[in-house]
């Protein structure tokens, strides 16, 4: 193998934390996908892939391309830090996400039932009743920033009923959900860091408390009830540590994802003026522009993955034991995959071929749930709302981390005498 420095000057310069990738991570990476479409980062310590078929390949095989490490720390956490998460017993274990075979597999067979289309099915009309009554909140009022009103708590409630959990402590879980994702995917300050270990370790805490009470009567709906009932039958898939881990673990998966692909999707479509008044006309083509705007703007960016053994990546040479940065929101920008691929358009063909949920055996198993939540919104928004748009000039802010995308803040406005429901109650 070679040993000259591997580094280009648009390597050199790739930073997932800048203005560029944080604004835009696909755009920012275009001249990558064109000229160097696997190319390592000193920056991050990561080599970094961006083209679809590449990125696809390394999802599809996840022996050489372990996915041991996509939680890992992005930013090293400090020693104080550290000791705050012992002071609280944090002890995360890997969950499905981050495990290798052979575990994963009979755990992932294990607990999918509660993600078959018949089970989704029974919480549709909760998404729905929600939807509703968050609408109703704001519906005759003008403006509303759709991320604090509507849009980061639907999931959370939907997540919450989903892992079967009591509804309670809503507020407390926003600020832990936030904090688990600047411990793992952002570049927080040692200060921030100790701020955070605290934050994750009530989490971890909580998740425990939650546990207790849910083992007492494991009879109920929901994921964690299902559960717990599986470890019953098999301890050795299913273990204590596995099942406090998933607790927390599940929450976060299902929430940010969620309420991030959905302010990216109601944002895409208002500055898409056309799009969003053909969903209002025909709602028929939620479904379909649902996708094309996880395809455009989806809410996970990147995912990591881990080299088992010396190999290539598109012609370039990989040595084991290096770090990945597989771009997925990059790959689904790829003008080789997907014609005029930075064009959003809600009929394209193709669009479900994305790969924001992933790909292969480790491919989200939410991925209907989320699907749901966002297409019920949609079809109540444009319903109740069709003359919504966005309020102008304002700028949009991100948390600052690799993976995790979608908008602080979504101010929308609409004249609430022209509402649909006023002229037809
Ligand atoms: C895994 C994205 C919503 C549960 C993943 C992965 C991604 C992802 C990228 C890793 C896939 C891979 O390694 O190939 C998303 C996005 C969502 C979303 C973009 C929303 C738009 C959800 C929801 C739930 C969920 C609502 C739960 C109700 C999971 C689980 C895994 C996973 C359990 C691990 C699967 C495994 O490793 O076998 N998700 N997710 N996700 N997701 Fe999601």
């Amino acid at each position: 193998m070679s040993t000259r420095c591997p580094v280009s000057a648009g390597a050199a310069a790739f930073d997932p934390f800048g203005d560029a990738y944080q604004a835009d991570p696909a755009a920012s990476l275009r001249w990558s996908r064109d000229e160097e479409p696997v190319f390592y980062s000193p920056t991050i310590g990561y080599w970094v892939v961006t083209r679809y078929e590449d990125v696809k390949a390394v999802f599809r095989d996840n022996l050489l391309f372990s996915p041991s490490i996509a939680l890992e720390k992005i930013t090293p956490v400090c020693d104080e830090a550290t000791s705050v998460l012992a002071r609280y017993d944090y002890a995360m274990a890997r969950t499905l996400v981050n495990e290798d075979e052979p575990e994963h597999m009979p755990r992932r067979r294990a607990l999918m039932d509660p993600f078959t289309p018949k089970e989704l099915a029974h919480h549709e009309p909760m998404v729905r009743r929600l939807t509703r009554e968050y609408v109703d909140r704001f519906v005759d009022s003008g403006q509303a920033d759709l991320v604090d009103e509507m849009l980061w708590e639907i999931p959370l409630t939907v997540a919450l009923h989903f892992l079967g959990v009591p509804e309670e402590d809503m507020d407390t879980l926003r600020e832990y959900s936030i904090a688990h994702t600047v411990n793992t995917w952002g570049r927080p300050s040692p200060e921030e860091q100790v701020a955070v270990a605290e934050a994750v370790g009530r989490f971890w805490q909580y998740a425990g408390k939650v546990l207790g009470k849910l083992r007492e009567d494991p009879s109920g709906h929901g994921w964690m009830p299902f559960s717990i009932r599986v470890q019953r039958e098999k301890p050795e898939v299913i273990t204590d540590s596995y099942l406090h881990s998933i607790m927390m673990a599940g929450i976060v998966a299902a929430h940010e994802t969620t309420a991030n692909a959905a302010a990216n999707a109601i944002k895409l479509l208002l500055e898409n003026r056309r799009a969003w008044e053909e969903i209002c006309a025909d709602p028929g083509l939620i479904p379909n522009a649902v996708e094309e705007c996880l395809r455009h703007s989806g809410s996970v960016a990147a995912w990591r993955r881990l080299v088992t053994a010396d190999t290539s990546i598109g012609g370039v040479e990989i040595p084991k034991g290096a770090k990945l940065l597989i771009v997925n929101s990059s790959a689904n920008r790829d003008e080789r995959h997907f014609d005029n691929a930075d064009e959003f358009d809600i009929r394209r063909e193709n669009t479900a071929d994305h790969l924001t949920f992933g790909y292969g055996s480790h491919q989200c198993m939410g991925k209907n749930l989320a699907r749901m939540e966002i297409q019920i919104f949609l079809e109540e928004l444009t319903r109740r709302l069709p003359h919504l748009e966005l309020v102008p000039d304002q700028t949009f802010s991100y948390l600052p981390n690799t993976s995790f995308r979608g908008p602080d803040h979504l101010w929308v406005r609409w004249d609430p005498s022209a509402n649909p429901e006023r002229a037809d109650p």
